[in-house]
């Protein structure tokens, strides 16, 4: 992390939580799962899909598990009252994966069965690279229990990948690349944009090819435009991958994306962890404080 990412950071852990929502309130729906429908339904109505989280990860007791547990239910039984085209994603932190990992997996479990008694989809988020292997064994594992509506997410920044997806790819699994949000070390993963935008296409290629239904996750210009020309150059159907952004993010970019035809999914997270979140995600991803704050100044 750079010095000037390091201070903006430090000046956001000192600021009042009224402040900090100011920044964070762009990127999350809302505290509510009624806020979380309601961005829904507007994009619904726009002919985008959404994926809706329940703020929260790295919870230490059963208790903080159980009840995104009870969360996570609500969010599909509501998906179902209320129409909406949407799924769910989840963190297994947030189901005691580093508490009890038999704990996680009958919870995740029980989400699925939900979820398929309503033919739905749930994604498993990717976490930092203490969680990475764990997370992978727990996917395959409901995989080979016959759950079909289970997606998981690869990160393009991290050099295991290409190992990870030589796997995942001949169980056709469905996957959302992403570039990975985690700040991780050089030993285990690519540091440079560059490094990193030349792996994010050559696993893109790759899952493609291999009939891996994608969830192209980024809001770069220089992936979306490579992300097509694949599409164009294989010639895939509308239906055999999606695009992926975050709630709050460039918003002209996903109109454009709908307009030229592709299918769009945008990550809607809500909840009352939002502060916690926000501050993980600015320590993780310092990027992102300077966008919050180029906003600010810019009156975005
Ligand atoms: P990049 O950061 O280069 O952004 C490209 C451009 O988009 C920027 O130049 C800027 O204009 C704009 N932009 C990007 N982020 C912005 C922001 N926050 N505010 C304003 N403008 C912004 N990661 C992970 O490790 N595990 C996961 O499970 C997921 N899940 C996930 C789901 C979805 C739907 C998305 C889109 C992303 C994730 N990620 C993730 C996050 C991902 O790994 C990555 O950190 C971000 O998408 C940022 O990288 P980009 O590829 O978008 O490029």
């Amino acid at each position: 992390m750079n010095l000037v990412n390091q201070l903006i950071i430090s000046f956001i852990q000192l600021l009042p939580k009224p402040l900090v929502k100011r920044f964070a309130i762009r990127y999350i729906a809302g505290e509510k799962l009624d806020d979380a429908v309601r961005v829904v339904r507007t994009l619904n109505s726009r002919n985008m899909m959404g994926t809706m989280d329940v703020l929260g990860e790295n919870v230490t007791t059963r208790e903080e598990s159980l009840s995104a547990v009870r969360a996570c239910e609500q969010v599909l039984h509501s998906i179902h009252e209320n129409h909406l085209n949407a799924n769910l994603s989840i963190k297994l932190t947030q189901f005691g994966l580093k508490i009890d990992g038999e704990f996680c997996h009958s919870h995740v479990k029980r989400l699925l069965e939900i979820a398929s008694r309503y033919n739905n989809f749930m994604r498993i988020d990717m976490e930092d690279s203490s969680t990475t292997s764990e997370t992978l064994k727990l996917y395959e594992r409901l995989c080979s229990e016959g759950f079909e509506n289970v997606g998981i997410v690869i990160q393009a920044n991290m050099r295991r990948s290409e190992e990870d997806i030589r796997r995942l790819i001949p169980v056709k699994a469905n996957i959302r690349l992403c570039t990975g949000a985690y700040i991780e070390p050089e030993t285990i993963a690519f540091k440079s944009k560059e490094e990193i935008r030349r792996n994010f296409l050559k696993l893109l290629k790759k899952l493609l090819e291999g009939k891996s239904y994608v969830g192209i996750a980024t809001h770069d210009d220089f992936l979306i435009s490579g992300a097509y020309q694949y599409i164009q150059e294989m010639n895939l159907d509308k239906t055999d991958y999606e695009f992926q952004m975050l709630h709050g993010v460039r918003t002209k970019l996903r109109d454009k994306i709908v307009a030229d035809r592709h299918r769009l999914r945008v990550y809607v997270p809500f909840g009352q962890h939002w502060y916690a979140y926000s501050l993980r995600r600015f320590k993780e991803n310092p990027q992102i404080v300077r966008y919050v704050l180029q906003a600010l100044f810019s009156g975005n």
